[in-house]
């Protein structure tokens, strides 16, 4: 057997799996997924958009459709991106298999093996896992509550010549939950233009925010096309349509849709025309309030039991949106001990350890707490879990 290309020895199963597989017990609460609760799931408003993609629209549902998506939908989601302050039209938008396909596409596009992947710290798995095969290096760049922080991102540009792309989630970080400030937004688009670099911007959680309003897109500060803007429908309809979109310049449309020809020709246009009627038939801005409004109100109750359990040493963030809150340890604890030890088998309860999601360097002490899916019964009795096997191990750690 000849081996197979070096690019295989970046591509490996995770750690976590192999952990969050020790949760799948149902007796013991688990704080690790990240997927979407099924209740917000539209079904009959998309089980109508489907009934007539194939009834009313037949053979064009069924057939296959350019790479770049159909026009229709290119069109309407242009629409939701000028809503949301991005200058666009249908020329803009490529519509891919979710923002993980999006990651794949510009590292193929942009990437030869050795080149610098700037990141968070900690940064979304997926992300780097979607990078990997491209081989790059990466170079993880300070971050805190504000997200990624514009001084150290100009230190490590300096430092790192063959810098090419800023991987980015601006909006509810997974796994942190944290924000971009407006200010750090502009600058960092501000360094990227100096240094010559690109940014993919991952927004998946964007429309779940819990505040007022929103932050501007890094693409609304974009004056030379060197930002590629992703969103998803997967944590707003249904992670299974597999259904998101990039917004890049039209030249790049077009070449980023012969690398997803190649990849696999389309999207599904059953989908993309459901979609399509979807956004047309069905009122999408009360379904975006509607899960916001359910998953503040976890988060709150998220937020108000561990304030009630936690210890004062253990942190954590409240986020302004998304599904994710960000435990912080005392330096000593390393989370990956404390879950395979004592919270797993000894608790009842699980969350993922943070050291899994870094670029470089990992971060024991840190873990992402999900409550997308837990009743809030569960969140109370697992925060509890959480604290009570804390307590009970802090001094064996
Ligand atoms: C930051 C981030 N990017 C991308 C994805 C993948 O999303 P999609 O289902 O749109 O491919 C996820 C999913 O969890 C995510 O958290």
């Amino acid at each position: 057997m000849p081996q197979p290309a070096a690019r295989m020895e970046l591509v490996r199963p995770s750690a976590i799996r192999e952990l969050l597989a020790l949760a799948a017990d149902p007796g013991i609460i688990s704080f690790g997924g990240g997927y979407p609760d099924p209740a917000l799931f539209p079904t009959a408003d998309l089980g109508e958009a489907f009934r007539r993609a194939i009834e009313e629209q037949g053979a064009s549902a069924l057939q296959y459709a350019p790479s770049e998506g159909i026009d229709r939908l290119r069109d309407q989601v242009a629409g939701l991106m000028r809503a949301d302050g991005v200058a666009c039209g249908a020329e803009n938008i490529l519509m891919v298999q979710g923002a993980q396909q999006a990651i794949d596409l510009v590292g193929k596009m942009w990437l030869e093996p050795g080149d610098v992947v700037l990141t968070e710290t900690p940064s979304f798995l997926g992300g780097i896992v979607g990078l990997n095969p491209y081989e790059p290096v990466y170079r993880s760049v300070r971050t805190d509550e504000h997200g990624i922080d514009p001084a150290h991102l100009e230190v490590v540009l300096r430092e790192n010549p063959r810098a090419k792309l800023l991987y980015t989630v601006p909006d509810f970080h997974n796994p942190t939950g944290y924000t971009l400030s407006l200010e750090r937004r502009a600058r960092v688009v501000e360094l990227a233009r100096e240094h010559d670099i690109v940014i993919l911007e991952d927004t998946p959680y964007r429309e779940l925010f819990f505040t007022a309003q929103k932050l501007p897109t890094l693409k609304s500060f974009d004056t030379d096309g060197r930002v590629y803007h992703v969103g998803s429908f997967s944590k707003t309809l249904a992670p299974g349509l597999r259904t998101g979109w990039m917004v890049a310049d039209p030249d790049t449309v077009e070449r980023l849709a012969l690398l997803k020809l190649a990849t696999d020709t389309q999207n599904s246009t059953l989908n993309m025309s459901a979609i399509s009627l979807y956004l047309e038939h069905a009122d999408y801005g009360a379904h975006l309030e509607r899960n916001r409004e359910h998953y503040r109100a976890k988060r709150d109750h998220t937020a108000a039991a561990l304030a009630a359990e936690l210890p004062e040493e253990v942190g954590y963030s409240v986020p302004a949106g998304g599904l994710f809150l960000w435990l912080t340890f005392p330096e000593h604890v390393n989370t990956d001990r404390l879950l395979r030890e004592h919270l797993i088998p000894r608790a009842g309860v699980a969350f993922v350890p943070g050291s899994s999601f870094y670029s470089e360097n990992p971060e024991f002490n840190r873990g992402r707490l999900g409550f997308p899916t837990l009743p809030s019964d569960r969140i109370s009795e697992g925060i509890h879990r959480i604290a009570r096997g804390y307590a009970d191990a802090r001094h064996l750690l």
